[in-house]
């Protein structure tokens, strides 16, 4: 199984799916092809060219309107002919011609336990709210904002000592082996939708 991975910051998650492929491409069933960023510069692209798997940076402000930036994007993953398409710590919002593309194929990963908490401060949101427990969500992406259908959740307790860098670390140890199990079950076995519910077999 092909994946391109799309990043905006340190990659972490990105370096635990170029590790497990690195391991044992067979056993874990898919490899990282391209990995994409919407900014040059970042730790995430290092992290690609350092395992020698190939770079594209699409920029917004290289283009003349969003859906413009939106379909280049969508050109630039084609080329790679991904089965999958990981959003991976990439901080933008993927637009109607990129998910009609590659629709029910986007998987993304977010720091709480969806449908609590969506967007860019999920961690912090559910710091303030004082849940106890909160954790991270993979699932496939549809055209809201962290409103697609969940493939896997981990749990992580919070803690009084906890600031949101300190949760934020914690969510995502479980996050990063949580992305890798459920890319590489959906890699090896597929899936099928029954209603929003997302059934591996
Ligand atoms: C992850 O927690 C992701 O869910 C969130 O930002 C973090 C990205 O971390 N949106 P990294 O770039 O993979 O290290």
């Amino acid at each position: 199984t092909r994946l391109v991975v799309l990043v905006s910051g340190g990659g972490t998650n990105l370096q635990a799916l170029l590790d497990a492929s690195a391991r044992d491409p067979k056993e874990f069933g898919a490899t990282v092809v391209a990995v994409g960023a919407d900014r040059p510069g970042v730790a995430g692209l290092e992290r690609a060219e350092r395992a020698g798997v190939p770079t594209f940076v699409c920029q917004v402000r290289d283009h003349t309107s969003r859906e413009a930036w939106d379909a280049a994007l969508a050109d630039r993953v084609a080329a790679y002919e991904p089965h999958l398409v990981v959003s991976a710590g990439f901080m933008k919002i993927l637009g109607k011609e990129f998910l009609t593309r590659f629709g029910g194929r986007v998987v993304n990963t977010h720091p709480t336990l969806l449908p609590s908490f969506p967007g860019a401060h999920g961690v912090r949101d559910a710091l303030a709210y004082g849940v106890k427990v909160t954790g991270c969500t993979v699932h496939f992406v549809d055209e809201g904002v962290d409103t697609g259908p969940v493939i896997a959740q981990g749990v992580v307790d919070v803690r009084d000592e906890d600031d949101e860098a300190l949760l934020h670390e914690r969510i995502k140890e479980v996050e990063r082996a949580l992305l890798v199990d459920a890319v590489g079950r959906l890699a090896r076995h597929g899936h099928r939708l029954v209603g929003r519910r997302v059934l591996i077999p």
